[in-house]
């Protein structure tokens, strides 16, 4: 049998980076957060770099240059994801990542119907607006404490709609993937009903 992959997608603060890494860990599986690529070109293109070149010569070392989880390397990476080119360069990548043995957990917002279209497991992860700016704002205040939640809200809004309305690989449920809101949700019990639901299809 080919080994098990994984793929979580779904909208900023959906719950799946956090999901994804206690499910890697459970099951001893690889685990890449596609974010960060999409996030190291953003903080490129920042610094005045091309996105596309950023993209096709990105290398691993590039994910811990930068801090990755300010917002406004956010706001680039959904911009820079929404050119046909950059998304090309990292396929490759992700694909061979996704065949290492024992098998793979990847989150992102095209794993199941782009990026691992085969993929055994597929998941979609959603909650409300209100919820995932909720749950961003708590993260971010711990580094900085003027930040402020309508902001963090709007941005999140705007990523939503850039995400799910550009032409390549937009974001969006694959047809075979199960739905969970995890808008009521605790960590754990994400966690919880996603191994559960894994545990049905391994
Ligand atoms: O952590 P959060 O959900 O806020 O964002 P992320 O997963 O790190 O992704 C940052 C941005 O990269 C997203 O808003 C998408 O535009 C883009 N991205 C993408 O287009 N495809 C992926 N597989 C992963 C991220």
């Amino acid at each position: 049998m080919s080994q098990t992959i994984i793929a979580i997608d779904g909208p900023a603060a959906s719950g799946k980076g956090t999901v994804s890494k206690v499910i890697s860990k459970k099951l001893r599986f690889n685990y890449l957060d596609t974010g960060k690529l999409y996030r190291a070109i953003g903080a490129k293109y920042l610094e005045g770099y091309q996105p596309i070149a950023a993209a096709k010569s990105l290398e691993i070392s590039d994910l811990d240059k930068y801090d990755l989880q300010k917002p406004e390397i956010a706001q680039a990476a959904s911009e820079i994801a929404s050119i046909p080119e950059v998304r090309a360069a990292l396929l490759k990548f992700q694909r061979n990542f996704s065949q290492q043995l024992p098998g793979a957990v990847l989150d992102g917002r095209d794993i199941g119907t782009v990026v691992c279209p085969d993929a055994r497991i597929k998941i979609f992860l959603t909650a409300s607006l209100e919820a995932r700016a909720k749950r961003r704002y708590i993260e971010l205040r711990k580094r900085d404490k003027k930040i402020n939640f309508k902001i963090i809200l709007e941005q999140i809004k705007e990523r939503d709609v850039r995400d799910q309305t550009r032409r390549s690989s937009p974001m969006v449920a694959a047809s075979d993937a199960k739905i969970i809101d995890t808008s009521e949700l605790s960590i754990k019990e994400a966690v919880d009903k996603v191994f559960s639901y894994i545990q049905t299809k391994i």
